[in-house]
């Protein structure tokens, strides 16, 4: 346990769950809780909610559920450290650091300001006399001084050591350059050189204002055409956007995902804001959690040759889980958004962005030039697809003029297609209906934990030990009063939850969320939100009491099981027989 209890406390008082989770959700009361649509998964109905007197929220809807912290950890991507900093600074607090942590947090900081430095320092070699063929290539690609300047471009200029020795004038060591990404060390004479060399550099910001990495371009041809920062301690290209940090002020209410650096610079230049790109990778599901948090519309402007293509369906489906709208952006007459501006300027740019398809009509689009129109049966086929495609629409409106619009390609009438649809609809419909009856009538298998590898071995018993824990969460006076054991318990998950809130209760602390936060996954604290939000009733004392007469019966019954087999059987005969013969010698004696 990295950080001390009473302080844990402390957080999570000046930090109420309502407050912080109402700068991210819209937040409507209901009763004692609170409701809104949840940032976790796509819905249109609000299923999340929030439980202030618990200090929780839980997804009725997707199952997510934790604490103010572990809300962090999921709504900024952070670790659980870092999000428990993450809200002392939020409400003005020192964080007290143990050792290793202190020293991990040093470390990373530490490496924050050196790729500062870094960025600092080519930023100034492109505008000295050393950094002509970085200011010459940056002119012939276009780019304003004053982008340069937002973007804080740079120059790493030849030779092997510039960046190594500025930087050892600065205080940092090798290892510091090797941690960073900034240098490599050569196996054969075991020096430390500059990463970057002769290269345009594109600092990688994250979006609270860190260097953490850099893109390199050569200058004219060469290989790689851009080098990147290696993973490190502070750079992940997976949960890392381009232009983020700047992107994420934007009035727009959309963000335009580009594939290089150079296509959302220059979107910038000419005045989209709201422009950031993927760091060479494809993109992730962290991405996409990170964008959702910014937008809920996203404009996609990948290439159109079938790299592109396929790379915009993938991200589509990542997409469409989370709560963004995908529109996809087609460009004739240049390979990407950098040509394009260049080429025909913002005016036009704009149109395209208004004439941007939404995701339903690209999918069509997509669906439709995998089928060969011009024969019967290829228009059957493409027919029966799309159908299935408009089927799956939530709104009758879009099934109606998306219906007629694969109609109009399939070359058959909107009412003949629509039919089709309605019947695709129904039949979905009683597929869930089955589902959803399912799942009613085997109330006890839904409660199953969803975690992997764990099973409710007793549901007797763990129906018991859910309810109990719910309700020494409610009323912890009930642990001086009960004398389970945390072996008692059937599922060791609800044993060890049962067991952490008793020793806070012992150590004189409120025991709630902030303990269970800091001791459980986030897989977890699912679940043992849900077993909280499912039992939200108080119950009285008898109840209670039945729940240990429960949990503590079926215990003795699982032991006397294992004591039964043979080798005990024997032994206890034994000892009777031992017993006896004592009886009988002392009553022969006395
Ligand atoms: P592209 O090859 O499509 O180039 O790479 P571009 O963005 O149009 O670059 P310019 O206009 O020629 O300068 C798209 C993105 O893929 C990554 C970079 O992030 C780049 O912006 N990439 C590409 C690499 O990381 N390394 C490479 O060698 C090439
Ligand atoms: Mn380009």
């Amino acid at each position: 346990m990295a950080f001390p209890a009473p302080f844990l406390d402390e957080l999570a008082a000046r930090n109420p769950i309502e407050d912080v989770v109402g700068g991210y959700v819209a937040l409507t009361r209901r009763g004692s809780n609170l409701f809104g649509l949840c940032p976790f998964h796509n819905e249109k109905t609000p299923s999340f909610s929030v439980a202030p007197d618990k200090q929780m929220y839980y997804c009725f809807g997707c199952g997510k559920g934790g604490g103010v912290v572990n809300f962090i950890m999921e709504a900024e991507n952070l670790s659980y450290p870092d999000a428990v900093r993450f809200l002392a600074q939020r409400a003005g607090m020192e964080v007290p650091e143990d050792d290793a942590h202190r020293e991990d947090y040093r470390r990373r900081e530490r490496l924050y300001a050196l790729c500062r430095e870094a960025a600092r320092y080519f930023h100034a070699m492109l505008n000295s006399p050393a950094g002509g063929p970085g200011r010459a290539y940056a002119a012939q690609r276009g780019l304003s001084q004053s982008c340069i300047t937002r973007f804080g471009l740079g120059f790493a200029p030849e030779g092997w050591n510039g960046l190594r020795d500025a930087m050892r004038a600065r205080g940092y060591d090798e290892q510091d350059l090797l941690d960073a990404g900034l240098a490599v060390r050569s196996p054969q004479k075991n020096n430390v050189y500059d990463k970057f060399r002769n290269r345009l550099m594109f600092p990688i910001i994250d979006v609270r204002g860190n260097v953490i990495g850099f893109g390199g371009r050569v200058m004219g041809q060469g290989e790689p055409k851009y080098l990147n920062s290696p993973e490190t301690e502070i750079f992940s290209k997976r949960r890392n956007l381009f232009a983020l940090n700047i992107a994420k002020k934007t009035k727009r209410d959309y963000l335009i995902l580009t594939e290089g650096y150079m296509d959302a610079i220059t979107l910038h230049q000419y005045g989209f804001d709201c422009a950031v790109a993927s760091l060479g990778t494809s993109l992730t599901e962290q991405h996409a959690n990170l964008l959702g948090k910014y937008t809920r519309q996203l404009i996609l402007t990948y290439d159109g040759d079938s790299a592109g293509q396929n790379a915009s369906q993938r991200a589509i489906r990542l997409l469409e889980k989370t709560n963004i709208q995908v529109r996809v952006l087609r460009m004739t007459g240049a390979k990407d958004p950098d040509e394009y501006l260049h080429k025909f300027g913002a005016e036009r740019f704009a149109k395209l962005l208004e004439g941007a398809e939404n995701q339903v009509a690209y999918r069509l689009q997509s669906l439709q030039s995998r089928f060969d129109l011009g024969q019967d049966d290829q228009r059957v086929a493409f027919a029966r697809a799309a159908a299935d495609l408009v089927a799956s629409l939530p709104g009758a409106v879009e099934r109606e003029v998306y219906g007629a619009r694969a109609a109009e390609a399939a070359g058959m009438s909107a009412a003949g297609l629509m039919t089709e649809v309605e019947r695709l609809r129904r039949q979905k419909l009683r597929q869930e209906k089955r589902q959803q009856e399912k799942v009613d009538l085997a109330p006890m298998s839904r409660r199953q934990p969803k975690i992997r590898g764990m099973h409710y071995e007793d549901e007797k018993s763990a129906q018991a030990e859910e309810q109990l824990l719910a309700q020494v969460m409610r009323e912890p006076g009930l642990f001086d009063r009960i004398d389970l054991g945390e072996e008692e318990f059937s599922a060791p998950l609800l044993g060890r939850a049962y067991a952490a809130l008793r020793s806070c209760w012992q150590q004189g602390r409120q025991p709630g969320m902030a303990a269970l936060e800091a001791a459980f996954s986030p897989e977890e604290l699912s679940h043992l939100t849900a077993v909280l939000a499912r039992w939200d009733q108080t119950v009285d004392d008898r109840a209670v009491q039945d729940c240990v007469d429960v949990i503590r019966g079926r215990w003795q019954a699982r032991n006397v099981n294992v004591e039964s087999s043979d080798d005990n059987m024997q032994y206890r005969k034994d000892i009777m027989q031992y017993r006896k013969y004592l009886q009988e010698k002392k009553g022969l004696g006395g």
